[in-house]
C-alpha cells in the first residue's frame, strides 16, 4: 500500500452520491418556510416603482402589491416583512406618520390579510422613514438619542401595526430596551399571545445598507447610526443585546447583514437554540449578488450563500431574491 493512502482517512466514500450528500448537509436545505420576502409599500395606492439600486425590486402601492403576491404565494411564499415609505405626508421629530391614518402600512395590512389569509406579514418597526432628521429615534434637543421618548414611540408604533393586523413586529431601531416595551404593549391589550416579536438584535452599523436608504429615503439627515447600531467587530456586543432581548421576551431573533457576520449567527444560534434565527441578507449583498454572473452562475451563488447561512444556524433568511428563490424550489420540486 502507498505510503500515503491510509483506509481510514478515505472520506470520499462518503458523500459519493446525492443521498449521501444530503445526509452530510443536515439543516441547510432552503423551503418556502425559510425565506422571507421584504416588499417596500408606497403611499400611492396605485403606484409602482423600480428601484434603480436593486435589479429587479419594485417599490408598490397596496394595489400593486396585492396580485404581485398573489403570484408569489401561489408559488409558495409564506412570509413577508413591509416597509413603508412616505412621499407625500410630512415628515416630523416624532415619526408622527409612522402610525397615523393615512400610514401606507397601517392602511395596507388590512387589505393583504384579507387577500391573503395565510400569509405571515411581519412590519419592519422604525422610525427613519417617517422622522425628519432620518434617524431611527426620537432626538433630544442636542441632537442625541432620547432613550425613554424613543422605546416609547416604538412601542406604541408596534402596537398599532399589531392592532391593523400584523403576525409579526420586527423593531429594528436598535433603541435598548424597546423589547419589553413592545411585548407589555402587546400583552396590556390581549395581544401578547397572537402577536410575534421578532428583535433585529444583532443589527451592525453597516456600510451594505445603502441601495435600502436610497429606496426608502430613509437616510439620516446629520450624522450615523453607529451610537445605536453595533460596531461591526462587536461580537460581544451582539451577544448581549441578543441575551437581553431573550430576556426581554423577544419570540425570534435576528442578525444583520448576513454573509460577512455569519460567525454571529453561529454565536447567536449556539447560545440561544430555542429562538429561531433570521438572518436578513441585505440591499447591498443583494446589489453584490445580482452583479455576480450571468443567470445560471447568480442562482447557484444565491443557493450556496442560502445554504451557508442556514449551516452557520439560521432558520429564516431575509431575502429580495425570494420570487427567485420560489422558482427555484418549484422547479427543484418539479423533477
Ligand atoms: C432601518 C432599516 C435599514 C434596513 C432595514 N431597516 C437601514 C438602516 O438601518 O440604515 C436595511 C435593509 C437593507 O439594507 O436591505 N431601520
Ligand atoms: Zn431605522
Amino acid at each position: 500500500m502507498s505510503l500515503y493512502l491510509k483506509p481510514e482517512h478515505v472520506l470520499q466514500g462518503g458523500y459519493c452520491n446525492a443521498t449521501l450528500r444530503k445526509l452530510q448537509e443536515p439543516n441547510t436545505s432552503i423551503q418556502t418556510h425559510n425565506v422571507m420576502y421584504p416588499v417596500f409599500l408606497l403611499e400611492n395606492d396605485d403606484a409602482i416603482q423600480p428601484v434603480s439600486s436593486m435589479p429587479n425590486v419594485y417599490r408598490y402601492g397596496v394595489n400593486q402589491l396585492i396580485p404581485a403576491l398573489a403570484d408569489l404565494v401561489k408559488k409558495g411564499l409564506e412570509s413577508i416583512l413591509v416597509f413603508g415609505i412616505i412621499e407625500t405626508l410630512p415628515k416630523d421629530a416624532n415619526g408622527s406618520h409612522a402610525d397615523s391614518d393615512s400610514n401606507p402600512v397601517m392602511r395596507a395590512l388590512p387589505k393583504l390579510k384579507a387577500a391573503f389569509p395565510g400569509l405571515v406579514v411581519a412590519c419592519d418597526v422604525c422610525l427613519c422613514p417617517y422622522t425628519s432628521h432620518g434617524h431611527c429615534g426620537v432626538l433630544q434637543p442636542t441632537g442625541v438619542i432620547d432613550h425613554a421618548a424613543s422605546v416609547k414611540r416604538i412601542a406604541e408604533v408596534a402596537l398599532s401595526y399589531a392592532m391593523s393586523g400584523a403576525d409579526i413586529v420586527a423593531p429594528s431601531d436598535m433603541m435598548d430596551n424597546r423589547i419589553k416595551a413592545i411585548k407589555e404593549a402587546l400583552f396590556s391589550t390581549n395581544l401578547g399571545n397572537k402577536v410575534s416579536v421578532l428583535s433585529y438584535s444583532c443589527k451592525f452599523a453597516s456600510s451594505m445598507y445603502g441601495p435600502f436608504r436610497e429606496t426608502m429615503k430613509s437616510a439620516p439627515l446629520a450624522g450615523d447610526r453607529k451610537c445605536y447600531q453595533l460596531p461591526p467587530g462587536a461580537a460581544g456586543l451582539a451577544a448581549r443585546a441578543a441575551a437581553r432581548d431573550v430576556a426581554e421576551g423577544a419570540d425570534l431573533l435576528m442578525v444583520k447583514p448576513g454573509l460577512p457576520y455569519l460567525d454571529i449567527v453561529r454565536q447567536t444560534k449556539d447560545l440561544h437554540p430555542h429562538h429561531p434565527l433570521f438572518v436578513y441578507q441585505v440591499s447591498g449583498e443583494y446589489a453584490m449578488i445580482s452583479r455576480s454572473g450571468d443567470n445560471n452562475e447568480m442562482e447557484t451563488t444565491l443557493m450556496e450563500m442560502l445554504l451557508c447561512m442556514r449551516r452557520a444556524g439560521a432558520d429564516c433568511i431575509i431575502t429580495y431574491f425570494a420570487p427567485l428563490v420560489l422558482d427555484i424550489i418549484s422547479k427543484r420540486t418539479a423533477h
